[in-house]
């Protein structure tokens, strides 16, 4: 192991945790003891998270007509143990009914919570396809969906990032008797690249295919409620499965998979991570369902993340800085070794802004890259002050020039 470790300071891939305490109202953060601009969260609408006494009188009305016939006091709400797995007994009445809620906002017949983005990408394509099947998987698609993939045994096929003709030749290609699943993030997570669904979903039908979407990254950021990407193009009953984390723009933890009444009821027989876990604790569910109804209801979060981002991006490429194909709130600078980024990283944080260096193997080799991630509640000066010293500290270190 030592060795191990070793080898990984040498080629700047080691890793540490730091100590992270986040204001969601602001986008500023505690790290390591320092007062910073948080650039670095996947808190896109920067909703409040906190348990106060409002929201605790939200859950208890939610557990209440919930439990109806079991007592509704504030206990049901706030119950911090689902005791066992969903198909034991780990079912709170609050996941059923969100659920269903859930599934009428995603304009599909149903939907079902996980424990977290990664478990339901496992679970659910675990539970499409196996040993004699094919995975077609965006090669920029997230970890979760690689291991997904891996843990199924089916055979993974990965085609060049958002090239439809690539994928095509390999869809053509391919053994036509065997199942296959075509999987792609929506929203390329490290670059802010959006995938073209449209075209996926042509090509899903036309060979026969079955379409996965992970909506991590749009989820609550598009759609004129935050449905989603596939959703605000209309996509929605071409996609055989849609996948969600609750930890990103929603601001909670949890996950969910919506697609036809058949496939959840097929998930919730076949996708281990569901079959085999305990289920999210019942005060986790109402505060999902709390962040979900301010999602819905602050079209202003969208609406300001995507003009902050919009307008760090240019200022970003003004100044000479490699974006790559971002195109929507996530922002990186691409500054190519491990090194190099680490100390960008490093010296932005010495300059409060929370920068935190991605290098592979989330990223590519040779693309280490600082992913910048506004929110919709920061303030226009704060911004400004941490493109400052991007710049400041970008050109100190030669990753622009002086
Ligand atoms: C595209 C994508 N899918 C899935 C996940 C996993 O979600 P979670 O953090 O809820 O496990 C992430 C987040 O890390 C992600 O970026």
């Amino acid at each position: 192991m030592r060795i191990e470790l070793d080898r990984l300071k040498a080629e700047g891939q080691y890793r540490t945790l730091a100590e992270s305490a986040s204001s969601c109202e602001d986008g500023w953060i505690w790290r390591d003891g320092k007062r910073m601009l948080n650039l670095a969260s996947n808190h896109y609408l920067g909703l409040g998270h906190r348990l106060d006494e409002a929201a605790l009188a939200r859950w208890t009305e939610n557990a209440g007509e919930a439990v109806a016939g079991f007592g509704t006091d504030a206990d049901a709400a706030i119950r911090t143990g689902a005791t066992a797995s969903r198909l034991i007994v780990g079912g709170d009445p609050a996941i059923g009914r969100f659920e269903r809620d859930f599934a009428a906002y995603k304009g599909t017949e149903a939907s079902l919570v996980f424990g977290s983005g990664y478990m339901a990408n496992v679970g659910i394509i675990g539970a499409l396809v196996g040993r004699n099947d094919i995975v077609f998987s965006d090669k920029l698609n997230h970890a979760s969906i690689v291991d997904g993939a891996v843990l199924s045994r089916a055979e993974t096929v990965r085609y060049r990032n958002r090239d439809m003709d690539h994928l095509e030749s390999l869809l053509r290609r391919a053994d036509p008797s065997k199942k296959k699943l075509i999987v792609t993030d929506s929203v390329f997570s490290m670059d802010g690249s959006i995938a073209p669904l449209a075209e996926l979903a042509e090509l899903k039908e036309r060979y026969g295919a079955m379409l996965m979407v992970d909506e991590a990254h749009s989820g609550g950021v598009y759609g004129r409620e935050g449905e989603g990407l596939a959703h605000a193009l209309g996509l929605t009953g071409r996609i055989d499965v849609q996948m969600g984390t609750f930890g990103k723009a929603y601001g909670c933890y949890g996950a969910y998979a919506a697609g036809d009444a058949v496939v959840i009821d097929y998930l919730v027989n076949k996708a281990r991570s569901l079959i085999f876990s305990t289920a999210l604790p019942p005060m986790v569910v109402h505060a999902i369902r709390d962040q979900w109804k301010a999602v819905r209801r602050d079209g202003w979060r969208r609406e300001r993340l995507l003009s902050q981002a919009e307008w760090l991006r240019m200022q970003l490429r003004g100044a000479g800085f490699d974006t790559g194909d971002s195109e929507c709130h996530i922002v990186p600078v691409i500054v190519g070794s491990n090194e190099r980024a680490v100390a960008f990283g490093r010296r932005l944080q010495e300059e409060g802004v929370a920068a935190v260096p991605i290098r592979p193997p989330t990223v590519p080799e040779g693309t280490a890259r600082i992913r910048f991630t506004p929110m919709a509640t920061h303030r226009e000066e704060d911004l400004q002050m941490a493109l400052e010293r991007i710049v400041t500290v970008g050109r100190e270190l030669g990753v622009v020039p002086g």
